[in-house]
């Protein structure tokens, strides 16, 4: 039997925050819907942080109940920055929630207006707190490679911080290549590493696709023994306070390089399709990972072969 590996598509928060496009709340939903279509059980929905710092998620309390109502099964985690956060996303009902620490003193200022040892301090409380609540629980150790304001991030303060998250309470601390500056070399040195300090299924990655390494990045933590992804239907996403970060690796270049090489994923590659054209009506612009001008002529093989038979 092939071996399963998780994905979470992070495209309705970590996708969505940055955008130019304003997104009503029914059109968020149906995107949900699109990737529940496709087979993706697991989805960061929204974030439950100042809506002036990103106006984008201003309908997170109105968002995630008709999420809940409408996909009972689905894994619907949201962002919470805080205590404030974790409150707003209990009372919308939140039943799983990732916290966001980067592991340098700058980034943790400009996205979160904390400085390391308070941004700690506070996901630990709120993780704790969230426990306390009986709510599944994630980590970022965001900036986890290179940071844009200080250069490479000291593996040993990610590894410290990754396990005190663990520590307090993160069911998955989740390592994220904020800005895509990362390669594989790295991330098999990163990752072994982790895994060295903690177990490989309490972790999972995050990798932005800047330059062009996404895939080979997580390709490189498949080896590394990691079983849970991150990524972005799309390939769209960014962090607003992280100059240079790009989108997120498409969901659809992992599913491919997943399946091609003997991992089942439970995602379908036309439903993807599909979830995508939606977007891409939405934003108002072509989307895709690397592998999209591939995935668009397979698919119109396959429509052209399905009018052959019918006509036939
Ligand atoms: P602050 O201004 O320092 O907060 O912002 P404050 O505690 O001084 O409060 C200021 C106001 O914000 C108050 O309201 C608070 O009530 C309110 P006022 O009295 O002025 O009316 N407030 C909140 N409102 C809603 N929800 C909250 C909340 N907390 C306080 N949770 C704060 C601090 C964290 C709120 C702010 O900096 C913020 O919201 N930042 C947003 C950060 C963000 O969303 N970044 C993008 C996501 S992270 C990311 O993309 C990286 C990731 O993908 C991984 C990777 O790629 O590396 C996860
Ligand atoms: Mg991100």
């Amino acid at each position: 039997m092939m071996e399963r590996i998780h994905i979470t598509d992070v495209a309705p928060r970590d996708g969505l925050q940055n955008q130019a496009v304003p997104v009503s709340t029914a059109q968020k939903l149906a995107l949900v819907e699109r990737l529940v279509a496709a087979g993706v059980n697991s989805v960061e929905i929204t974030s439950f942080v100042s809506p002036k710092a990103v106006p984008q998620m201003a309908d997170a309390a109105e968002l995630l109940p008709q999420v809940l109502d409408r996909f009972g099964a689905l894994r619907s985690s949201v962002l919470v920055p805080n205590l404030k956060g974790l409150e707003r996303a209990h009372a919308a009902g939140a039943r799983e929630i990732a916290v966001v620490l980067s592991a340098t003193e700058t980034m943790n200022r400009k996205n979160i207006n904390m400085g390391l040892d308070e941004a700690t301090a506070v996901s630990e409380q709120t993780l704790q707190a969230a426990l306390a609540l009986g709510l599944r629980t994630r980590a970022y150790v965001a900036v986890a490679f290179d940071c844009p304001f200080e250069g490479e991030t000291p593996l040993e303060r990610v590894i410290a911080l990754s396990r005190r998250m663990a520590e307090a309470g993160a069911h998955e601390v989740v390592i994220a290549d904020t800005i895509g500056a990362a390669s594989p070399g790295m991330v098999k040195e990163r990752l072994n590493a982790l895994t060295q300090a903690m177990a490989a299924d309490q972790l999972a990655v995050h990798f932005h696709d800047t330059r062009g390494m996404g895939a080979a990045n997580a390709w490189a933590a498949l080896e590394a023994g990691i079983r849970r992804f991150d990524a972005s239907v799309g390939g769209i996403g960014g962090c607003p306070f992280a100059p240079g970060a790009a989108g997120n690796l498409a969901t659809e270049d992992l599913v491919l390089l997943a399946e091609r090489s003997g991992f089942s994923t439970g995602v379908s590659l036309p439903g993807l399709l599909q979830a995508i054209d939606l977007a891409q009506d939405v934003l108002q612009r072509p989307l895709g990972g690397r592998s999209m001008a591939w995935l668009r002529r397979q698919q119109a093989h396959a429509r052209d072969g399905a009018k052959g038979a019918t006509t036939r």
